[in-house]
């Protein structure tokens, strides 16, 4: 190549010697005749001086330089003048006297600037080529390789195989919708894009391939969001001959390894909590442990209330439950009101408040409905005193739950509790094997119908479902859900129990997984696995806000790319070959 080094990497010690350079025009000044220019490439931007003094003549042509030409320089490496150095630059102490320039290529007016900050994420969507090119998106790009790389590292330390699985496939009992390709050679046949490779990797460990991983693309049709994307990257591993805690410690070493690439230590081992705990304490079951406002439950504390509300919800075997708020605020009457409002679009009836004013008195609509016993123990169960603020809600266990789960974490973003340079990594275990679909009047596997019961549970399969803990572990980071996984059911009769349960007939579940079944009676080793969403862990690292940032060729809400404009009708002709007739809903209006 004839380039010497990348923009980004011109340093002190490359003083007074000539370097060819080849890159973007980032920025273009005419400073009283001499031109500067900031190059930039992928591994960063050095700033170029053309003087007329050294070329009258490409001087001349620096002058009609503009951004996102690319061009070819040589020149000499001098450190700038005293004054002129740029601490934030990695090149900030030197630049280059050109004396050589040729123009590679022209570039029309970009829709925005490489520099710019505030761009409309559509624009940055339909330009996603020049969107790549801002040294903001370069990092994150270039860090996910990175971390892409320790992972591998790490795992193939740890004898681990990486082998890839079917893209056109059988549908998988991840539970969202499929996407479809339609097979032209069998017509009416279609296989799913895989929302996972679950059935292959439990396949691979009872064909002896004992530790397995793969860095996979997984497509799942489903509402997108933040952390949603219609295809997106799983670091998915299986392990066999093990136990939870095996695969719960290698996942943790994964974790670890990614956030080292950023100079971030997490601590080793990871906390635990149970699901129960997660439900109870933060109203959700992927705690954010960043700041306090821990739920307690008061519904003891009430149960002979005067309080007609505490009177109904707990005969009707429904919770009291609330929290303290954090910091040093004073929620005035109308702050209630609006968090009041907040709480109900949560779903809640209503929010009970209290400001504890001098001597444990209460400010609230409903003190004079306590009586003293009741006001000292909630005051005494969150230690409250003069100027703190308490909140409480009064519903069945799950709702309470879900809207004090989701209050706490609307006041902690409101308030900035939200600490962006804090990681807090945890596990939340024994999450329930079974939930009751009220729908379809049956239960359905909450991971999915592979996931083993805990030993000591197994009774309970009999006795009362809903009882029965799962021997499945999520990791959370910040609130987010970044990884889950199960130890598998390997034995028949107990995998054939569970398909009862969630009322799956032997004929139904051939159907649909006739060949893990086949698989499973031909010697099927203990083993268990998991899979991180890397592109969730990704955006942390970069502390980006969305999964679009961390993904080259993301797609919208509305799960189109802007940039190719794909999904789009096909032509006749296509649809013909593969058999198939398009029927479009009517247009509304
Ligand atoms: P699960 O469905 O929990 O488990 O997925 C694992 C992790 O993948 C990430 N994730 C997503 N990321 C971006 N966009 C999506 N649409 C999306 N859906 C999921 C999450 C999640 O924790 N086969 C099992 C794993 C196992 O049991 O081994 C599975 O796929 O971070």
């Amino acid at each position: 190549m004839k380039r010497s080094c990348y923009c980004g990497e011109v340093t002190v010690e490359h003083i007074g010697k000539n370097l060819i350079l080849q890159g973007w025009v980032h920025r273009w000044r005419d400073h009283g005749g001499v031109i500067f220019v900031d190059l930039r490439d992928r591994e960063g931007i050095v700033q170029v001086v053309f003087s007329p003094e050294v070329s009258e003549e490409i001087h001349k042509e620096a002058g009609k330089l503009r951004p996102e030409y690319v061009i070819e320089i040589e020149g000499k490496v001098r450190r700038r003048p005293e004054g002129t150095e740029n601490p934030n630059l990695k090149t900030g102490e030197v630049e280059l006297e050109v004396h050589r320039l040729k123009v590679l290529n022209t570039s029309k007016v970009p829709p925005f600037k490489m520099d710019e900050e505030e761009i409309s994420e559509n624009v940055r969507l339909t330009y996603r080529y020049l969107d790549l090119r801002r040294p903001a998106m370069q990092e994150k790009l270039i860090l996910r390789h990175k971390v892409a790389q320790a992972i591998r590292e790490y795992l193939n330390g740890e004898g681990f195989l990486e082998i890839e699985t079917p893209m056109l496939t059988k549908s998988t009992p991840e539970g969202a919708r499929d996407y479809l390709v339609p097979s032209r050679v069998n017509p009416g046949c279609f296989y799913a894009l895989p929302q996972s490779p679950q059935l292959f990797k439990q396949i691979f460990m009872i064909a002896g391939y004992d530790r397995y991983y793969q860095i996979v693309r997984c497509f799942r049709d489903e509402d997108l969001r933040a952390d949603r994307q219609p295809e997106f990257t799983q670091v998915d591993l299986e392990m066999a001959f093990v136990e939870r805690e095996d695969v719960m410690a290698v996942t943790e070493g994964i974790v670890r390894t990614a956030f080292k690439v950023v100079g971030i230590e997490l601590p080793d081992p990871f906390p635990v909590m149970s699901y129960q705990e997660a439900m109870l304490k933060y109203g959700i079951d992927r705690p954010d442990t960043r700041f306090g406002m821990l739920i307690q439950d008061l519904t003891d504390n009430f149960k002979n209330s005067q309080f007609q509300v505490f009177q109904d919800v707990i005969s009707s075997g429904g919770v009291v439950r609330g929290f303290k708020l954090e910091g040093d605020r004073s929620l005035s009457r109308k702050d209630w009101d609006v968090l009041t409002a907040t709480a109900q679009e949560f779903g809640a009836g209503g929010l009970i408040w209290a400001n504890v004013k001098e001597g444990g008195k209460l400010q609230s609509p409903i003190a004079k409905m306590l009586s003293e016993a009741e006001i000292e123990g909630w005051l005494g169960a969150f230690g409250a005193k003069e100027g703190d603020q308490l909140l409480l809600v009064a519903d069945t266990e799950a709702k309470a739950a879900e809207v004090l789960g989701r209050l706490r974490l609307h006041i902690a973003k409101e308030n900035g509790l939200m600490d962006p340079n804090k990681y807090e990594a945890l596990w939340v275990v024994d999450f329930p094997l079974l939930e009751w679909d009220d729908e379809t009047q049956r239960y359905v596997a909450v991971h999915h119908p592979f996931t083993a019961p805990m030993d000591e549970d197994v009774p309970l399969l009999d006795s009362d479902p809903l009882k029965v803990r799962a021997k499945a572990y999520d990791v959370v980071l910040n609130g987010q859900e970044i990884g889950g996984g199960s130890v598998r059911i390997h034995d028949q009769n107990l995998q054939s129990k569970i398909f009862s349960l969630l009322k799956l007939t032997e004929e139904e579940a051939k159907v649909k997984f006739g060949f893990l079944l086949d698989a499973l009676s031909f010697g099927a080793p203990p083993h268990g696995g998991l899979a991180l969403g890397f592109d969730r862990m990704v955006a942390i690292l970069t502390q980006s806000e969305s999964i679009r940032d961390v993904i080259p060729f993301p797609k919208t809400q509305k799960a189109v790319c802007l940039m190719t404009n794909a999904p789009t009708p096909v032509d006749e002709k296509q649809l013909r070959e593969l058999y198939l007739k398009v029927t479009l809903p009517k247009k509304r209006g």
